[in-house]
């Protein structure tokens, strides 16, 4: 991925005021502006199915870290996976995430099949966030029909990054980011807000870092202790914080989709949808089957709350409708071909007509289907 250096409309030292909440009431309505610019009063959806918790890594914030025995592993059969794929584009769901732990047990040709299989029976875009692989396992998926791929970098403070992430390898991740953009998916990445030892400073860098990869996708989740993790007795990140975090985001990179996290509503119930007006524009459902979604416990409360996935899904609907916003059922592609200003690549009209097309036929298909 080319880094470039961007207009930025803040300087850091603007960031970092505008983090420790100089003025919230100016940041929080400039980013809402942003996004309803963008994308007017639609939520996009990803129907989120966790396939396996099994985790090679250490990493010191998380549940599913391999040394946790304390925690029930499963791994999906691939029928389960393409059923909880079905249940989801049955439920008018445009976009998929296939996630799990750093899992070498899913060998890649599994995964090729997996994503044939999902394109060949649903219109529906596929993002993957399975760690990092080699190059060759990622070229494949995305000839397979993969559309995005999420990989968080959690920090890109190298220091906090190896104090958290022990054994992990910060240039290989950053590298891979590259691959992937290269190979033509639309890239995710992210950050943990608050996590021990990040301070508001670290915070502004990795808000430039974000910016200047030239995402498609941003996450960034407040920070929550998970009991059987080494940062057990540290304290949750800010939700205000991440809230500043993400809208800051927003301005910054207009088009991209930005989530409002799960992480949000454990720490406080309603946080998640205050962020959908304040700079984010994704929430990601569980569609996990629910004889196993609790184990997927990356953080305390993660797939916590009760009802099977259509019920939540239903209720999630109903809340949206309620602060005016409305869930979209198309693929949610992002909008950040048009400001990026990269020398020979023409991105401006080209994908986005491609994206617009592949959403006008699915709303040809509904309609003649009526
Ligand atoms: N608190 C909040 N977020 C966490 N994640 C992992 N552990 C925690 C935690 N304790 C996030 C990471 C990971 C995503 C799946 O969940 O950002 O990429």
């Amino acid at each position: 991925m080319t880094i470039t250096s961007r207009n930025r409309p803040f300087s850091r030292a603007q960031i970092r005021e505008l983090l420790e909440g100089k003025d919230d009431d100016w940041l929080f309505s400039r980013a809402a502006l942003a996004t309803e610019l963008e994308f007017g009063n639609e939520v996009y959806l990803r129907a989120i199915v966790e396939f396996s918790n099994y985790c090679a890594n250490q990493c010191h914030y998380c549940g599913l870290r391999a040394a946790n025995r304390a925690l029930g592993r499963y791994r999906l059969s691939t029928d389960s996976i393409l059923g909880a794929v079905h249940r989801a584009a049955a439920n008018d769901i445009g976009s998929v995430v296939l996630q799990s732990g750093d899992d070498s047990y899913f060998r890649a040709d599994t995964i090729g099949w997996l994503i044939r299989e999902i394109k060949a029976r649903h219109d529906i875009a596929i993002t993957l966030s399975l760690g990092e692989r080699p190059a060759d396992e990622l070229g494949l998926w995305r000839y397979a029909g993969a559309d995005r791929y999420l990989l968080k970098m959690e920090t890109f403070d190298r220091t906090l990054f190896e104090r958290c992430r022990p054994g992990a390898d910060f240039d290989g991740r950053l590298k891979q980011l590259e691959w992937l953009a290269a190979m033509g998916y639309q890239v995710g990445s992210g950050i943990i807000v608050g996590l021990p030892g990040m301070t508001l400073d670290t915070l502004a860098a990795d808000i430039e870092a974000l910016c200047d990869l030239n995402l498609d996708m941003i996450a960034c989740g407040p920070f929550i202790p998970h009991p059987q993790t080494p940062f057990a007795a540290a304290k949750s990140g800010d939700v205000l914080s991440c809230q500043r975090v993400t809208a800051l985001l927003r301005l910054l990179n207009p088009g991209a989709n930005i989530p409002a996290t799960s992480a949000l509503e454990v720490l406080k119930p309603g946080a998640r949808l205050k962020s959908l007006r304040r700079g984010c524009n994704v929430v990601m459902p569980s569609f996990t089957p629910e004889d196993v979604n609790a184990n997927y416990n990356i953080y305390p409360g993660k797939n916590g709350s009760n009802g099977d996935a259509r019920a939540r899904l239903h209720a999630l609907r109903a809340a949206l409708a309620a602060e005016g916003l409305v869930a979209a059922s198309c693929r949610g592609d992002a909008k950040t071909r048009r400001y990026r200003r990269q020398p020979g690549v023409n991105a401006n009209s080209e994908n986005k007509t491609q994206s617009e097309n592949k959403i006008q036929s699915r709303r040809s298909k509904h309609v003649s289907g009526h």
